[in-house]
Parts: C-alpha cells; structure tokens; sequence
C-alpha cells in the first residue's frame, strides 16, 4: 500500500513496484482527488503481474481511512499486509515567526498524526502477513516504511539552515514522525512488522522542486526498492537515508 500515489515519489514507488521481478498480487495506491488520476491510471492499466487498486484516502479523513481499510482487509484476507508505504506528506514555508498555528497543525496532521492512524488502521492486515510468512523481521514478510526527511533529524549537523529555517513546520513534524514510529516500533517489536523511516534524498517533485532538486524520483526510488529487501531486525525503528546509512535522529 502506497499512500499519496497520484504524483511523485509515490507515484514512482507503484510504477517501480509494478515492474519488479516479482511484484506484488495487489497494489493499494491511495489518492485524494479523482482529477489527479491520469499518470496512476495509465500505470493501472499497464501492470500485468500486479492489480493496481486505487483508493481515495485522504490521510487526515477518518471515515476514508475506514473505507481503505476495509478495502485492503478484504481483499489481501488472511495472507495480510506485506509492505506499507506511509508516504503522502506535505511542507509549506512558513518561518519563524511569522509561523502560524494553522501552519504547525496543517504538518503535524499529514505528516505525523497521518502515517500514524494509517499504520494503526493496517496493523490488523500487517500482523496477519506477519503470522503468514513464517519469521524473522523483512519486507516480504510485513514492514511498514516511513517516508520521512533528513530535515527532521535533530542530531544532524550538515544541513542548510538557510533552505530548513524557511520550512520549520514541516521539520517539526518529520522529527515527530519519526519519534513516532521509534515508539511504535518498540510496541510492535514482538508483531514481526519491521518499522523503518527513510529519507527518499532530494527529489525532483513537486514538492523537493523540480529545478533544484538532486535526483529524479525514479533514481531515488529504485534505490530505496534496493535497499528494503536487505533490512531486517537490526534496522527495526531506525532512521536511515535511501542506501541504508543511519540518520542520527
Ligand atoms: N521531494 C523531496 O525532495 C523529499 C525529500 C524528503 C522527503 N520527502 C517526503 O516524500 C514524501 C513524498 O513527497 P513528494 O516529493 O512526492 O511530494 P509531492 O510531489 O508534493 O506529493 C505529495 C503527495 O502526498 C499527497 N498528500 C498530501 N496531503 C495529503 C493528505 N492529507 N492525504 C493524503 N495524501 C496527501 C499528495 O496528494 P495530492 O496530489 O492530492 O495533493 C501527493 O500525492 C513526503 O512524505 C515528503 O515529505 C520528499
């Protein structure tokens, strides 16, 4: 399952998902507005080995979050969950102080509280992958990866506080999210759901700029694709760039 599919780096995750040597039965892809289907739908309608499954979600709509549940329990049943991707975000400049309270939650709510209530919503649907693929902690049994930022790491010191002082709403709440998911991961760590946050680097989307940017999102993402199927126990509830290196937190 891949939330904020329709565009960028999500959007790129179901292409490359897809064309895998072994790609999955079943591809949730999650999308706000129906406007915003065009490249989804062609991938959609190429895939051959997956079926792309599209759901409206919007990550901060209870009643959505429900229905995708729904939509995925009955459709995976008893082999479960294998892979989440927690990956629809959001980052709107606003520093200090002109930052406003609007600012802070609008962040706080897609970012951190968002992946959170989507992981607690397939954590029934990721345990069952977990009961069904024997043991040990790995992607193909039941993960959930979180798409986070180096901006949100506190311990780093190799930023730009240029370019991260202009979007402090948005650094607040990747720090949060992966807080989050370290807590979450110390509750699961008896599930067998691998929990991982992962920095996708620079990307050329809409929200890392398509000008600026480093890497184009089929780089990043084939790169991250590489690196999720060599994690195991030891990386459970870390914070890690697209190769695998630790981000301090
Ligand atoms: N690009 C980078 O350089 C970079 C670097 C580090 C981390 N990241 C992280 O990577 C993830 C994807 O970023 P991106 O670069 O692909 O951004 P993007 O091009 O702006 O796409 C964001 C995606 O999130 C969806 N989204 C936004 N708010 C949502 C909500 N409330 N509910 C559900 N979906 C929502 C958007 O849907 P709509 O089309 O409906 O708005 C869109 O599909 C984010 O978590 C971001 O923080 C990106």
């Amino acid at each position: 399952m891949v939330t904020g599919a329709n565009r960028g780096i999500g959007l790129e995750f179901v292409r490359q998902l897809t064309q895998l040597n072994e790609p999955p039965n079943y591809i949730f892809a999650t999308y706000r507005s129906a406007d915003s289907l065009k490249e989804l739908k062609e991938i959609e309608e190429s895939s051959v080995k997956s079926q792309v499954i599209l759901i409206k979600m919007d990550v901060t709509n209870p009643e959505e979050v429900d229905v995708a549940k729904s939509i995925v329990e009955s459709t995976v049943g008893e082999r479960g969950l294998n892979l989440l991707i927690n990956n629809a975000g959001v980052a709107k400049m606003q520093p200090f102080p002109e930052i406003t309270p609007e600012n802070l939650e609008y962040h706080f709510k897609v970012n951190t509280e968002g992946p959170i209530l989507i992981l607690q919503a397939m954590l029934p649907s990721l345990e069952k992958a977990a009961q069904f693929h024997g043991d040990g902690m790995r992607a193909s049994r039941a993960m959930a990866l979180n798409i986070t930022s180096l901006v949100g790491s506190i311990g780093n010191t190799g930023v730009s506080f240029t370019r991260d002082l202009a979007v402090p709403g948005y650094k607040i709440s990747k720090a949060a999210l992966n807080m989050a998911m370290r807590i979450i991961a110390a509750n699961v760590k008896d599930k067998g759901i691998l929990i991982v946050n992962m920095c996708p680097g620079w990307v050329k989307t809409d929200m890392g700029g398509k000008d600026r940017a480093q890497l184009e999102p089929h780089e990043s993402i084939a790169n991250m694709l590489q690196t999720v199927p060599s994690l195991n126990e030891s990386h459970h509830g870390t914070y890690m760039d697209r190769l695998g290196n630790p981000i301090p937190f």
